[in-house]
């Protein structure tokens, strides 16, 4: 056994395969059958010798990691930085990703080595191996939090964990940040580990970039009756839900490029095995001239699968999974202790009640002076553009809004009671706007109807994000914006336009005079665009630009659906109730002639056809902004993201629920009152994300149309004076 896994070390490291530690064996890529071999054993040797093989390789890196750590460094302000600022890895992230890819590569050594003794084929092993787990081995310590289990007071705490955790009461780890996201398929990879999946037709599937160009119309102008706002609250609550974590070295916490410094694929001896960047047609209309030919891509970083069982790579997910505020709040304790002022239970602010700064603005938004503008909140992502920093400052005022009013009613608080009081409603304030406003634009009634026809908790449904519709379905958000930022006055009148592109990780217009509530006032009155094919180019050729050029966003995101083994376009739709499509034709029930013609040139087979592609290109559902396949996977997450989470508003199951009539309170918010309530507006329509029109006309902020919640019903009689 020890010889022949000395042997996979020698070839893994001179046939190096781009995007995996061990040599791929290229087989064809079916949703498969599993076929479980019933005489399947694993001795603990055999698994302590593949663990020890993978560590003795890890190791191995180590020198080939610190001589390419200069080469494949990320200047700060160029778009491979700005990209790795929206996936930046908490240390935490590090050291969970770090111990599952042991885990993984481990497994898909045992599968190797297993189906080289007993004949069978690498797909039986596979899927047996899924049976074992890392339970009894000497990574033990790795799956210890998916085995912990909560104390008495955890699980019977009125408010819920900073980090997800004991939310549910006998599995303490569903849910928790840093853990992996849930499939709605089984992942597709290459070898059934972690090498990402090749065409049907066994050759590479075609790049990213290429789909981009040859699919997608540059800002092409059909427009929805939604505003800007439902596509900025959107990116809002993506941000709660889901956030992925970019590799870091084995061995070093050191980010890097996949791409050098001239734009172009990193040469092979400089190049992270974590690599998988994508690659750019010599011809392509806009980076030919510019002579780049490679737009960065780091692999995410995994966990460990939620049982500690042996088997492919799963994604962590940095975010709590439940719809908990967690993107203002932080995803765990310590973090969320540096975002308070640990005063009247606020979270820290700084001049004119904007978030407080960063610290080294260079190194964490794309900004070229250490006095720039740049924002401390509790997702990195906060600057990612103005009107997302306007939208997460909304929320954090809120809070304070909140904290300062219970204060008055209740003198006795302390700080942590205030504060969790307050973060409580304000949370439920999310959840009541997610649902109520955001959804019912979004979805056909049929898909809400299936999301609200049994609302309440259940210990049996599993709330985790699933990695679909964190890598594809969400995604969509980005085809509705349209490139131009407007600013506008108190008459509702248009004074300028600023260039998205110009702001990618610069939030910095927002501190100008005023710009704070022109941006919030253009979010209400700007119209999003129809998902489709059309995109702005601020997205396509400009995302995260320095002064040179910028990415292909799409490109970047159907390259993570391959890196997280997503199954095709094909599987989804069947797994959604449409008729299984087995020729480019088949799609014309949700799409448009044209759009299949366009699909068909690119890809080479049905099957190849990438979630987000499909998905994205499907006639909306009537009366919706999407089409069935991402309708139903969107759908579906919103459906466990209410039910499976126990301190849900209106769960009854939480230790201390809202009593009836604060649960009515909650109940009156809208986003309009929010906005109403922490900027200085005046006037907007009761109904936020729809354009302002004689049945939504603009509203006083002080008329009682838009009804406010009466925190009142928050005053403690019981003469409890804190939290413990
Ligand atoms: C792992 O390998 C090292 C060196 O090759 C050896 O000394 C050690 O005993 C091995 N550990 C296990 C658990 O097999
Ligand atoms: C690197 O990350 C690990 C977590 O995996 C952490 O323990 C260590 O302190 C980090 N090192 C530095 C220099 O930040
Ligand atoms: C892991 O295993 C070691 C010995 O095999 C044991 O001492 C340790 O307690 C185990 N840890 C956990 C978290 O089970
Ligand atoms: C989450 O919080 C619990 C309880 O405070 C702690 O035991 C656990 O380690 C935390 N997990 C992470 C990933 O921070
Ligand atoms: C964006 O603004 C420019 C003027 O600055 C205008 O020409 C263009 O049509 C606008 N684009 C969209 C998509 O609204
Ligand atoms: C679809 O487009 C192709 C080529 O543009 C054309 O030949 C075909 O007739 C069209 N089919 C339908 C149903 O419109």
């Amino acid at each position: 056994m020890r010889n022949l896994l000395l042997q996979f070390l020698l070839i893994s490291i001179s046939v190096q395969s781009y995007y995996s530690l061990l040599p791929p064996p290229f087989k064809d890529s079916k949703l498969r059958k599993k076929k479980i071999a019933s005489n399947f054993k694993l001795t603990k040797e055999d698994v302590e010798d593949a663990i020890n093989f993978t560590l003795r390789y890890v190791k191995k890196l180590e020198g080939f990691e610190q001589s390419i750590s200069w080469p494949s460094r990320i200047e700060p302000g160029t778009p491979v930085h700005g990209l790795f600022l929206s996936q930046a890895p908490d240390l935490k992230a590090i050291e969970r990703g770090r111990q599952a890819l042991v885990a993984t590569k481990a497994s898909a050594q045992l599968a190797y080595t297993c189906c080289h003794e007993s004949g069978m084929t690498l797909e039986t092993c596979s899927n047996s191996l899924i049976q074992s787990n890392f339970l009894q081995s000497s990574l033990n310590e790795s799956c210890s939090y998916l085995i912990r289990k909560c104390i008495v007071e955890e699980a019977s705490n009125k408010y819920r964990s900073m980090n997800g955790t004991c939310n549910h009461v006998t599995k303490a780890s569903i849910g928790e940040a840093f853990s992996a996201y849930e499939r709605l398929l089984d992942a597709d990879y290459l070898n059934f580990f972690d090498v990402p999946k090749r065409s049907v037709t066994k050759m590479p599937l075609p790049s990213g970039r290429k789909i981009s160009t040859d699919v997608v119309i540059v800002e092409k102008d059909p427009l929805t009756s939604l505003t800007v706002a439902f596509t900025v609250f959107g990116q809002f609550i993506e941000h709660d839900l889901s956030q992925f974590a970019s590799s870091v070295m084995m061995n070093f916490n050191n980010s890097f490029s996949c791409c050098d410094v001239t734009g172009f694929d990193m040469a092979p001896r400089y190049r992270h095995p974590f690599c998988m960047s994508v690659s750019v047609p010599d011809d392509d209309i806009f980076y030919s001239k510019r002579r780049v030919e490679c737009i960065s891509y780091t692999r995410s970083f995994p966990a460990m699968r939620s049982d500690c069982s042996m088997g492919y790579l799963e994604q962590q997910n940095q975010a709590t999974h439940y719809l908990d505020g967690s993107q203002i709040y932080g995803n765990y304790l310590e973090k969320s202790m540096q975002l308070r002022s640990k005063q009247k239970g606020k979270l820290n602010t700084n001049d004119n009640n904007l978030l407080p700064f960063a610290d080294e603005p260079k190194q964490k938004c794309q900004v070229h002076s250490e006095t720039d503008t740049c924002f401390v909140s509790g997702d990195p992502r906060v600057n990612m553009h103005p009107q997302l920093s306007i939208m997460y400052t909304i929320w954090v005022r809120e809070h304070n809004r909140i904290a300062e009013a219970l204060s008055k009613i209740n003198p006795d608080w302390d700080d942590e009671l205030l504060f969790q009081e307050s973060r409580r409603i304000v949370i439920a304030e999310m959840q009541h706007i997610t649902y109520q406003e955001w959804l019912k634009n979004l979805l056909d009634e049929k898909y809400i109807h299936s999301i609200e026809k049994n609302p309440e908790y259940s210990e049996d449904i599993n709330p985790s994000v699933s990695n679909e519709f964190a890598t594809s379905a969400i995604r969509f958000l980005q085809a509705m914006f349209s490139g131009n930022i407007s600013v506008v006055n108190r008459e509702r009148v248009l004074l300028s336009i600023l260039k998205l592109s110009d702001h990618f990780n610069k939030p910095g217009v927002i501190t100008q005079e005023n710009m704070f509530d022109y941006i919030l006032r253009g979010m209400a009155t700007g119209l999003a665009h129809k998902v489709g094919v059309n995109h702005a180019k601020d997205y396509i050729n400009e995302f995260l630009t320095d002064e040179n050029y910028g990415y292909d966003l799409l490109s970047i995101d159907i390259q993570r659906g391959r890196d997280h083994g997503l199954p095709s376009y094909t599987f989804y739709r069947q797994h959604c109730g449409l008729p299984k499509a087995t020729l480019f034709k088949d799609f014309l029930d949700v799409m448009s002639n044209e759009t299949v013609q366009a699909i068909s040139k690119v890809y080479s087979h049905v099957d190849d056809v990438d979630l987000l592609i499909g998905g994205l290109l499907e006639q909306p559902v009537k009366n919706s902004q999407l089409g069935p396949t991402f309708s139903c996977i969107i759908g579906d997450q919103f459906y466990r993201t209410r039910r499976g989470d126990r301190y849900f508003y209106t769960s009854t199951n939480q230790p201390t629920p809202f009593s009836e009539s604060q649960a009515a309170e909650i109940e009156k918010v809208s986003l309009a009152r929010i906005f109403c309530d922490n900027s200085n507006i005046d006037k907007i329509q009761r109904k936020v994300f729809e354009q302002v029109s004689p049945s939504n006309p603009l509203t006083s902020c002080t008329c009682d149309r838009i009804l406010e919640i009466d925190l009142n019903l928050w005053k403690d009689t019981t003469g409890n004076n804190s939290t413990s």
